[in-house]
């Protein structure tokens, strides 16, 4: 009966032991395996917001992706990022393929219908620009018969189909990347650009002489991270991240380093 009693023991003290060591195991190894990783989708060909570094095309820089990484830093989450066409971003939420979007994308009724939007992080409306040497259209009034250039799945080409089902612009060119859009406007095919102002101020920084703004006020808006609709737990994180990085000065940074 005792060496019974005592086996009884023997066994249930080695269970302890082998679960507390199993704990201890576990715990050592959690951090490192735990840290998410999410995929970030994105249209890189957008600066000063996302581009290819000049010295290695393969690393993206800019405005999102500094401001993703530090609330990534904050919220103790690992990024990789994922280049794809701006019409293909939505979808690819929806499917899993990424499971943010961060590409200068303008918080709009129509995509909160597909998508949950974090808080804004920054102001971006739409700008009309044409060829620098331009000096018939001064305005949106201007625009009669005239062909537009626009980037496929845009808010621009949302703005430049209103324009056009009012009968107030001519033709439309649809483009994957603004690089693109300002070519058609340079050789003559496309004879303005509706675009998001920040980013054509960028481009006429960098290349002066081959477009302007004639009205810099077609829409207010702003832009906002995506994630999958329901997805509260990641979008908690961004806006969690995003307001932290405000607050300690991180976000003027980069908004200083961009603009
Ligand atoms: N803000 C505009 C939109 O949301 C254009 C964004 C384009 N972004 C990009 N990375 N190409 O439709």
């Amino acid at each position: 009966m005792l060496n019974f009693i005592l086996l009884g023991l023997l066994v249930v003290s080695l269970l302890a032991i082998s679960g507390c060591v199993d704990k201890t195991a576990e715990q050592a190894v959690e951090p490192a395996e735990n840290v998410q990783t999410y995929v970030i989708g994105t249209e890189p060909y957008f600066p000063p917001f996302e581009y290819a570094d000049e010295n290695s095309s393969s690393t993206i820089i800019g405005f999102d992706v500094d401001l993703i990484n530090a609330i990534a830093e904050d919220q103790g989450f690992k990024v990789q990022w994922k280049d794809l066409e701006f019409d293909a971003l939505i979808p690819a939420l929806q499917s899993g393929q990424v499971d943010i979007i961060a590409s200068g994308m303008t918080i709009t009724a129509e995509r909160e219908e597909a998508v949950d939007f974090s808080e804004p992080y920054i102001n971006a409306g739409l700008a009309l620009a044409v060829a620098a040497g331009n000096e018939e259209i001064k305005s949106v009034d201007d625009l009669k018969g005239k062909v537009a250039a626009v980037q496929m799945g845009s808010t621009g080409s949302q703005e430049a189909d209103k324009l056009k089902a009012e009968g107030k612009i001519g033709e439309i060119i649809y483009l994957a990347h603004v690089n693109d859009i300002i070519l058609n406007i340079q050789n003559g095919r496309a004879d303005f650009t509706i675009n998001d102002l920040p980013v054509t101020q960028a481009f006429m920084s960098q290349n002066p002489g081959v477009i302007k703004i004639v009205d810099d006020e077609i829409t207010s808006d702003s832009y906002g991270f995506a994630v999958k609709s329901g997805n509260t737990e990641l979008l908690t994180m961004l806006n969690q991240g995003l307001a932290n990085v405000k607050e300690d000065g991180t976000y003027d940074q980069i908004m200083a380093k961009y603009f």
